[in-house]
């Protein structure tokens, strides 16, 4: 195969070498096509656009693959573990038995906030959105940690890196308890992960919450399947911020920022919001599905479509097995799971969808499953972040540590007025 691509402008021949991943996907590398030709690449919404080079997560659109560091995403569905799962996004490899205890244990003694930064929730109004005060405290947490604005040796990474996975549940839990005017639990050092961030969620001083199995192993494999989807909108957000060199907990504070969007992380709720419209009998499965095609309307089957997967989303398949094997141990069946089965059904019957390559996203099924583990819709793209954290991490490490890495400067095509003369308009009106 060839090794070079030629690009032919005005009569000149232009030479652009062809870089090839480990798994064959091929590019153009146009980084000397300015400093040759004077032209740049012109891609609104980078879908023909590589930002960088990563070891992280492939992804094959065309064939529904998803794999982390090459190990693919079905393969944590049974006993799924999200801390095992961040220690390889983030150091590479699987961790054995000692990296484990160490990372858990840092985990466990770093899960607490300060008590002062504890005061920060109550400056919010109670009606303060979670994605707001996630991403403010994120922020804030630079501002308890000066000694982790530089992260330059393993140890201290590791370090930054335990102290967010570990207390943006106590954030999250703590801006739930805000909105609904709970008192602060703090967690629990004989807990594990996610069973200690659903005690500080839904705990009472009075009363214990105890979490079963299958709500472990529900919200441990959600998180599993949200912890990294490479270069997409929240991670590039988070790469970008980066590049200027900007500390580790400002740039995932970014990230929570481009999640919250209704197109990113925030479609969860969206789909939750569309299930419940229909449950209540604003609208049938088919008039919604109708509506969706409707480009006048501005409505879209939320859950539904996905700029890279074209025959199917891997997360989605997954969840919808973990929603069905969740659902059918309960007593009260949840009437939403019916209805997200039926809109699948009539969509993926419809040759709009099909011809559009539209299918179930991972936020399909995830707003029922977070549902059934009783976490309340406006907390769900907060457990989305969560879940992400250890992504944006790794992105974060993988590019700090790149020999290329440059500051992220795109260019554009100036499309306003030619030069101009100042003929001021204001009259008689003072100078400002
Ligand atoms: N419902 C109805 N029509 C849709 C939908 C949808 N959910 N998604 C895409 N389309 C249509 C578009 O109108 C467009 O039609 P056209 O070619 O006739 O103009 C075509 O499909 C292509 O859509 P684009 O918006 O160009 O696709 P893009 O790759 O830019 O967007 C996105 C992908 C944002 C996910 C889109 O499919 C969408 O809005 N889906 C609903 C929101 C959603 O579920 N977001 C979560 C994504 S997963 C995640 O972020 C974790």
């Amino acid at each position: 195969m060839t090794d070079t691509a030629t690009l032919t402008v005005d009569g000149q021949e232009y030479s652009l070498p062809i870089i090839e991943g480990t798994e064959g996907e091929r590019a153009v590398d146009i980084r000397a096509l300015r400093a040759q030709s004077g032209l740049i690449t012109l891609d609104p919404g980078y879908g023909n656009t590589g930002s960088c080079e990563s070891a992280i997560t492939y992804i094959d659109g065309e064939r529904g693959i998803l794999r982390y560091r090459g190990i693919p995403i079905e393969q944590f569905e049974n006993q799924p573990n999200f801390v095992e799962v961040a220690w390889l996004l983030m150091f590479g490899s699987l961790p054995d038995a000692a990296e484990y205890d160490r990372f858990s244990t840092l985990l466990t003694d770093t899960a607490n906030i300060d008590e002062s930064m504890k005061h920060h929730f109550q400056g919010f109004p109670r009606t303060a959105p979670p994605m707001a005060m996630l991403s403010a405290m994120i922020n804030a947490l630079s501002c308890f940690h000066p000694e982790f604005q530089e992260l330059d040796d393993l140890k201290t990474f590791e370090g930054a890196a335990a102290r967010l996975i570990s207390k943006v549940r106590t954030i999250a839990a703590y801006a739930y308890r805000r909105t609904h005017g709970m008192p602060y639990i703090y967690p629990d050092p004989e807990l594990r992960y996610v069973p200690n961030f659903l005690h500080m969620m839904f705990s009472q001083p009075y009363r214990q919450y105890v979490c079963d199995d299958a709500v472990r192993d529900a919200l441990n494999l959600l998180l599993i399947l949200h912890a990294d989807h490479e270069q997409n909108c929240s991670t590039s957000t988070v790469r970008m911020v980066g590049s200027s060199r900007a500390n580790l907990f400002a740039s995932c504070a970014a990230g929570v920022c481009a999640l919250w969007g209704p197109l990113h992380g925030g479609a969860n709720v969206k789909v939750l919001q569309m299930l419940d419209a229909i449950h209540t009998g604003k609208m049938t499965p088919e008039e919604y599905v109708k509506l969706a095609k409707d480009k006048s309307s501005k409505v879209r089957l939320m859950g539904f479509g996905h700029r890279v997967y074209k025959s199917f989303d891997p997360r989605a398949v997954v969840l919808q097995r973990m929603a069905e094997r969740l659902l059918s141990g309960r007593n009260d069946r949840d009437p939403l799971l019916d209805i997200a089965r039926r809109l699948e059904e009539i969509a993926l019957s419809d040759s709009y969808f099909v011809d559009r390559n539209l299918y179930p996203n991972v936020d399909f099924y995830s707003g029922v499953i977070l549902r059934a583990i009783g976490i309340p819709v406006d907390m769900f793209t907060v457990i989305f972040a969560i879940g992400r954290l250890p992504g944006w991490i790794a992105q974060w490490r993988e590019q700090n540590e790149s020999p290329d890495a440059r500051i992220s400067r795109p260019r554009q095509i100036y499309t306003g007025n030619r030069e101009t003369g100042y003929r001021s308009r204001l009259g008689s009106a003072k100078a400002g």
